[in-house]
């Protein structure tokens, strides 16, 4: 086969079409548009030589911008108040650094939402001389919206958020976390959340550990290699008691059943919760069993009378066991007990922290006689000091002003 190249001026060309939109030349101009860019032929970007962008001093060069994805493009930013969202590329929206595209009005507007919020509470923070927090204090990265980004990196780790800036599952160290999505952990966060009572009445997706898809997943009877980015099924599927002749089988990763040792508790205890709720029948005292998007155990269990930090298998760490009648099982969060326990088994690369009776980081680590504070993820926010009894104090005013912001 004969192959032309071309060479075209991508930005050139993208004007004239936004141009062509707006005149209405064209009856289906979105139509066409949306079809190039939706089309685009495998190779065509072989075809394209791009002109090369190497500056963009009041924008940012972006890829998806000209046709098909080839070339990159410098596209300015979107002042204040003016018009955007219009056309099928991320260049479309791209508003000026700390405005989004109100989708109401289609202009660019001043961001607002619980992430933008969160990000400013901080940086009042390191401005406020009254506290020591230090640039290591994390800002969270907000999406146009002014909500959570689904992955957020801090300190050593990257980890997983719902939108409102809750963590939700999925971890991974910094250093591995290149590939790292959330997008599997948000979609199955929100699904858990929706269906309620219905929830793991039967087999569903499986996340990584790190909140991607797994290459392997089942709905239900059915069972197809995944797409890790997206999760769509990708050419073969077969019945759930075959799951093992898909080609993305791996006995070391996906073991001999489907369902891990924790959901294959879950789903018992849900589908007769369930079936007993259509009944009108309410069960007392059933074990509720917290197990994490890719099918092992949460870092809290808490049976009828008591709450335990748990390793990955479900076993109780240590000492981290409190009965329900103190009254502040509640407050375990269980991920430095968790660390702890994945730094001894699995040789992670986590700073090894202390941890309070609960689980929990403790708001102040010393390393010898170097002390900081750290927050309730175990990333540090102050500089390192000499131990002196005000350390202590001044940490557990900034976990207060930190998270409780009426303390502050
Ligand atoms: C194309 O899309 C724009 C923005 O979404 C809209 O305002 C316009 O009416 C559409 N034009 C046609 C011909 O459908
Ligand atoms: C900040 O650090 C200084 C010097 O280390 C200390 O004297 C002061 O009490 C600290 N203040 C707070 C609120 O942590
Ligand atoms: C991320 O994905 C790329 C492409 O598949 C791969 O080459 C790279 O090793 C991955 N990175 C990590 C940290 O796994």
């Amino acid at each position: 086969m004969k192959r032309f190249y071309v060479s075209i001026n991508v930005s050139t060309l993208f004007l004239l079409l936004t141009a062509l939109i707006s005149v209405g030349i064209c009856e289906n101009i979105n139509e066409t548009i949306d079809n190039l860019f939706n089309n685009c032929l495998n190779n065509v970007c072989d075809m394209i030589q791009c002109p090369p962008v190497t500056e963009c001093p009041n924008g940012e060069i972006i890829n998806s911008a000209s046709l098909c994805g080839c070339c990159p493009l410098c596209v300015s930013y979107i002042e204040k108040g003016e018009l955007c969202g219009q056309g099928p590329t991320a260049a479309a929206s791209l508003c000026k650094p700390g405005l989004s595209c109100n989708k109401d009005t289609k202009r660019c507007d001043e961001q607002n939402g619980p992430c933008v919020e969160e990000r400013n509470h901080r940086l009042s923070l390191l401005e406020n001389k009254d506290y020591n927090f230090t640039e290591s204090l994390w800002l969270p990265e907000c999406d146009s919206n002014g909500n959570f980004k689904k992955k957020q990196c801090k300190g050593s780790k990257c980890l997983c958020f719902d939108e409102n800036g809750n963590r939700i599952f999925g971890l991974a160290e910094r250093a591995l976390a290149e590939n790292m999505t959330c997008e599997c952990s948000r979609e199955m966060w929100k699904r858990k959340n929706d269906e309620g009572l219905e929830w793991m009445t039967s087999p569903h997706e499986h996340c990584d550990s790190m909140g991607n898809y797994d290459e392997l997943q089942c709905k239900d009877e059915i069972c197809y290699c995944a797409d890790p980015i997206t999760g769509d099924p990708m050419g073969e599927a077969t019945h759930i008691a075959g799951f093992h002749l898909l080609s993305c089988y791996n006995e070391e990763t996906h073991g001999k059943t489907y369902l891990r040792q924790c959901e294959k508790q879950l789903y018992r205890a849900q589908s007769l919760t369930y079936q007993f709720h259509n009944k009108g029948i309410r069960i007392l005292g059933l074990v509720n069993i917290a197990c994490g998007l890719d099918g092992t155990f949460d870092l809290k269990q808490c049976q009828p009378d008591r709450c335990s930090c748990t390793n990955k298998f479900g076993a109780s760490i240590k000492s981290y066991t409190k009965e329900k009648s103190s009254g502040i099982t509640n407050k375990m969060i269980c991920a430095c007990a968790r660390d702890q326990n994945d730094i001894e088994t699995n040789h992670a690369r986590y700073p090894l922290l202390d941890c309070t009776d609960l689980g929990n980081f403790k708001e102040y680590q010393c390393f010898g006689d170097e002390c900081f504070c750290v927050d309730r993820d175990g990333v540090q926010i102050s500089q390192t000091e000499q131990l002196v009894p005000e350390v202590v104090g001044n940490c557990i005013k900034m976990d207060k002003c930190l998270y409780e912001s009426s303390e502050c």
